[in-house]
Parts: structure tokens; C-alpha cells; sequence
């Protein structure tokens, strides 16, 4: 067990001496002195203060912060997954396409932007997640093998998960089919009092897998596969929430056998003034290969536009801290890296400036990623 906090100094002493946090001894991401550990490339990392932490993004810096799991032996899950070479469930799939509705995320998208900012330690964050919570739930209602269930933090926000459990659920040949966004946004000049709409960072995201979760649930889907939708919390403080719940997956050896991130799925305005095909941007750097070898065959299925490779940096978004333990995980965005939206951290970072057209091309590239997963043998031969 890990105590994020050095709550009772008689734990923090024996913590420390058995090696599990430093000399540093603040760490909360409360206290702007508090030492963190960021790791900004593979193998580089350094201790800085939560308040440098803001500056270095500003920067444009990106980094993980890893203060909760620097552990010496770091654990990794090694999974045994085989990606199909083909589209196969495109006839029964496609049907579903046409139940995804534009409608549904404008109201949905209008009621997240709505929080004053979603910052991972606000109370407004916290509200934002209960929202998020009762939607889902609400719409998981219809189905009670479905469960929803809130992420606890040390922080107010929660992440959220909504699994629906497949017929392999329990079984060697389960591969875990998960689907994600991040529900927090910030505003880069002061995060704990400007607001932040992140309607493209990442509310975009959040409302286009939640219209395919939505879309999946009300057709009765039964699959195979377990298929996880996942909307974490503090991707913006350094990716918090979605290595809080990929380190647990894999010290609990849940075999995750793909995972797709969704961060930013709205803005074209940048891509058609520029005279270029809308397009969604594949990204090609520090992703699972063939996964995203598969990805690109599931947009050229599902999507009605073409996708176009970009690519985003180290630790760009939370398939990172997927991909940290061990999981295959890609990235799909709105469109080139270059194109993509200059509001976001931002009060202009607001729906007006997004197209829920291109939303809805993401939404059935998601579904599309989820029903080909959810029906394949990703297990392949060995097992
Ligand atoms: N959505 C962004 C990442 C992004 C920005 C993708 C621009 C494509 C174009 C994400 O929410 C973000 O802000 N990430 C941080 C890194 C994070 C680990 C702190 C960033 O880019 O600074
Ligand atoms: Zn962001």
C-alpha cells in the first residue's frame, strides 16, 4: 500500500526508510513547495516543485508526473495480444453508425463546458466528475451488467470507469478493450482561479466516447471481450489519474489488450483554412505500432474521411501511461499536430470554435475500434 500523502509522520518515516519515497518530504500536489518527480523523456527525470511543474508545461515541456510511481522495480504487465489483419464486423456494425447522434454531444458537451473550470483541484472539477458520473450511470441503467464506478484521488475530481463485462470476462482469453479521454481542463495563467471551459481539452473527447458508450449500450451490446470506457482525471497535472488506474491494472494483471485515447477530437478550422482534407491525425510516436497499423484499417472502414499520420511527443496524453506498464495503446486527435487547436488552456478554448461533424467522425472510429476488438481473438493461438 502507498500512502500519496505523508499523512502520520511515523508512516512517512517508515516509508521513507523502506525506500518508497525520498528525502523529499512534501509531496502533495496541494502545497505549490511540494516536490514532485517529472519525467520528461524515457529515463529522464528530475524533482521539482508543484508550482515549477505549471511553468514547465507552460513551456511546453511535457512530462509525466511520476512522484507516486517511481518504484525501483517498476511493475509491467507483459500481455500476449495478437491484432486482427482484417476488418471483420463491419455488416453488423455499421447499422449503429447512424444512432450516434451530433444532438446528444452538443447538449452533452454544453452541460460539461459549463463548470467554471474542471481543474483536477477545484470543487468545480469535483462537480464536473459527479455530472459525469450520473450521466453514465444513467445511461448504463438499461443494462445491469454494466458497472460504473468513480476512481477516488487523492485530489477532488474522480476518474471514471464504466465496464461492460464480456462473455470471456473471467477467463485467460479476456483481452480488455479500453476506450479514453480526460474529463479535467486548465487554464495554463492560473489554474486555482481563471476558468477553463476545455471544450476541445478534453471535453471533446470526453463527449465522443460517451455518445459511443451511449450508442454501444442502447443496441444491447454483448461482447466478447470486456470493453472498459475510461474518462480520467489529471492528465493536466502530468497524467495523474490514468497511471493511478494503469498501475493498479497491472499490479492486479488485468490483461488490457488495447487502448485508444481520444484527447481533443473538434477543432478543423486550422485544416480546411489551409486548404487541407479534413482528416483525423493518427498519431505515429511513442504508440503500440500494430495496433495503430490497425487503427488506420478501422478509420478506412468506419470513418467517412481519411486519417493522416502526425505525431505529438512524449507523454502527450494519458495512452501513455497506458503504454508506461505495458499496455498497447494508441492516439487518435482532430487532425495534424500542426492544425490542431491553439485555444486549448484556455478561457477561449470554447464550443463554438468546434464541429461536432468531425466529433462524430471520431465517435464512429470509436465504435468501430470497439466492436472489431470487442469480437476478435486478440488471445491469438498461444493462449
Ligand atoms: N490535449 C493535450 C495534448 C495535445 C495538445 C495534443 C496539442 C495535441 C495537440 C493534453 O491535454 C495536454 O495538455 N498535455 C500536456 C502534457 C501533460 C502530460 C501534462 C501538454 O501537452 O503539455
Ligand atoms: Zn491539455
Amino acid at each position: 500500500m502507498r500512502f500519496p500523502t505523508c499523512i502520520v509522520a511515523l508512516l512517512c518515516a517508515s516509508a521513507a526508510s523502506a525506500g518508497l519515497v525520498s528525502e523529499h518530504s512534501s509531496q502533495s500536489v496541494f502545497e505549490p513547495n511540494a516536490q514532485r518527480l517529472v519525467q520528461t523523456a524515457e529515463g529522464i527525470t528530475q524533482w521539482i516543485s508543484e508550482a515549477d511543474k505549471l511553468q514547465l508545461k507552460r513551456s511546453g515541456t511535457r512530462f509525466m508526473d511520476i512522484t507516486e510511481f517511481a518504484e525501483e522495480e517498476p511493475i509491467t504487465i507483459d500481455v500476449n495480444v495478437t491484432f486482427p489483419s482484417n476488418i471483420s464486423f463491419y455488416d453488423v456494425a455499421s447499422p449503429l453508425l447512424a444512432n450516434i447522434s451530433i444532438e446528444n454531444m452538443k447538449t452533452n458537451l454544453a452541460n460539461f463546458t459549463s463548470f467554471y473550470t474542471r481543474y483536477y483541484k477545484s470543487t468545480t472539477g469535483a462537480d464536473s466528475s459527479t455530472w459525469l458520473f450520473n450521466t453514465v450511470k444513467a445511461i448504463a441503467a438499461v443494462d445491469k451488467s454494466i458497472r460504473v464506478f468513480p476512481f477516488h484521488h487523492p485530489w477532488p475530481q474522480t476518474s471514471l470507469i464504466a465496464r461492460i463485462p464480456g462473455i470471456n470476462s473471467g477467463t485467460p482469453e479476456d483481452r480488455v478493450v479500453v476506450v479514453g479521454a480526460h474529463q479535467d481542463s486548465i487554464n495554463l495563467i492560473f489554474p486555482s482561479f481563471f476558468g477553463a471551459p476545455g471544450a476541445d481539452d478534453d471535453g471533446s473527447g470526453t463527449v465522443t466516447i460517451l455518445e459511443t458508450f451511449r450508442t454501444l449500450v442502447s443496441s444491447g451490446f454483448k461482447p466478447n471481450n470486456t470493453v472498459e470506457f475510461h474518462w480520467y482525471s489529471a492528465e493536466e497535472g502530468g497524467l495523474l489519474g490514468s497511471q493511478a488506474i494503469f498501475s493498479e491494472y497491472a499490479k492486479r494483471r488485468i490483461n488490457v489488450g488495447a487502448m485508444l485515447q481520444q484527447d481533443m477530437t473538434g477543432f478543423v478550422k486550422k485544416t480546411i483554412d489551409s486548404g487541407k482534407p479534413e482528416s483525423l491525425g493518427v498519431i505515429t510516436d511513442f504508440v503500440h505500432p500494430e495496433l495503430t497499423e490497425f487503427i488506420k484499417k478501422v478509420v478506412s472502414a468506419y470513418a467517412s474521411i481519411p486519417y493522416v499520420e502526425t505525431e505529438c511527443g512524449y507523454a502527450c496524453s494519458d495512452h501513455a501511461s497506458a503504454a508506461k506498464v505495458g499496455y498497447p495503446s494508441a492516439f487518435v486527435i482532430e487532425s495534424t499536430f500542426k492544425d490542431s487547436n491553439p485555444f486549448i488552456h484556455s478561457t477561449r478554448d470554447t464550443i463554438d470554435r468546434l464541429s461536432f461533424e468531425h466529433m462524430l467522425e471520431h465517435a464512429k472510429l470509436t465504435l468501430g475500434f470497439v466492436y472489431e476488438l470487442a469480437f476478435a481473438n486478440l488471445a491469438g493461438e498461444e493462449e
